[in-house]
């Protein structure tokens, strides 16, 4: 530390030291300095720092999440399909179909694509595909399967705010639970559709109002959050079920597989400043990482 006082990971680790011995201050000041040597917060110091104080945090660090899947993209498919029994992908193309059955899509996005898992199911119906994702590592080998026209290496709610009217699908599969408040990424899809348009897409449930970011670095969303929120951006349910897209640890993860559409008429709302009241009580849960959170399980 005295050789090195501005490289984050040692103060990275000494943090999760002094929290492993239950030195609560020690670690909250080593969090700290390690988000003070690195403002882009690539290791995560100030969700963990929201996790351990119980203070609320509205999204993950974007550098946070594009190491975190650089470092994960490697193995994440056998981890998350063999390991987790993932089946995300495979909701969203159920969900499309029962909300719009036989129905074709000219220009369709992929949020938080990842390798590209969510292409294969969905390519059929699709006149064109393209991915948005924070990991090069994750966007290369979504590349290797060749059925995306477009992939763009961007934050989701940055990527969709270029856009008004562009696409008659927008899907995001496990990738919203790196999001904690939803309603910039919503209303910025709403946007990004075009009148009748489908956003369908899986989150991690709560029975707590509004939402909440777990020890496992991933965020869970109430039913009725998710809902409000969606109504907020003009976007009319089709379809909101409870549905568990992996396992985690031995059972489960209660989830959510919702579609929506934007109606005729809606007014776009880019900014995703809905103005109006919801249930968006954000806060933290939990005191301690579960698990080791590097590993996005
Ligand atoms: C669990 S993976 C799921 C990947 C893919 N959708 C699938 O079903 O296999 C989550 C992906 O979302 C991406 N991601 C998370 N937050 C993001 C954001 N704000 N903008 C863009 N991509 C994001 C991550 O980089 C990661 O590739």
């Amino acid at each position: 530390m005295e050789r090195a006082p501005d490289w984050a990971p040692a103060w990275f680790a000494l943090a999760e030291a002094k929290e492993a011995l239950g030195d609560r201050g020690g670690a909250a000041a080593a969090f700290r300095a390690a988000l003070a040597a690195d403002p882009s917060d690539a290791l995560g110091a100030a969700p963990r720092l929201a996790i351990a104080g119980g203070e609320a945090t509205r999204k993950l660090p974007s550098a946070y999440v594009a190491q975190l899947f650089d470092g994960y993209a490697a193995r994440f498919e056998r981890h998350l399909v063999v390991g987790l029994g993932y089946r995300g992908p495979a909701l969203i193309a159920a969900a499309i179909e029962t909300a719009a059955p036989g129905r074709r899509f000219a220009r369709a996005l992929d949020l938080g694509c990842g390798t590209g898992l969510a292409a294969a199911p969905l390519r059929g119906r699709l006149e064109r595909l393209e991915g948005v994702d924070l990991s090069p590592a994750m966007l290369a080998r979504a590349q290797q399967r060749e059925l995306y026209d477009a992939l763009d290496e961007a934050d989701m709610v940055d990527h969709l705010r270029r856009f008004v009217a562009a696409f008659d699908l927008i899907v995001a599969a496990d990738a919203l639970v790196y999001c904690g408040d939803l309603a910039p990424a919503f209303a910025a899809a709403a946007t990004a559709l075009v009148p009748g348009g489908l956003f369908a897409f899986t989150v991690e449930a709560q029975s707590a109002e509004g939402y909440c970011l777990r020890p496992t670095m991933r965020f869970t969303h109430a039913r009725r959050y998710v809902e409000a929120v969606a109504a907020a951006a003009g976007l009319t349910p089709l379809l909101v079920d409870a549905a568990s897209a992996r396992r985690e640890g031995e059972a489960d993860a209660p989830g959510l597989i919702a579609a929506f559409a934007r109606p005729d008429g809606l007014n776009p709302n880019p900014q995703g400043r809905c103005g109006c009241a919801l249930p968006n009580r954000f806060r933290t849960c939990g005191s301690r990482p579960a698990a080791d959170p590097r590993e996005p399980a």
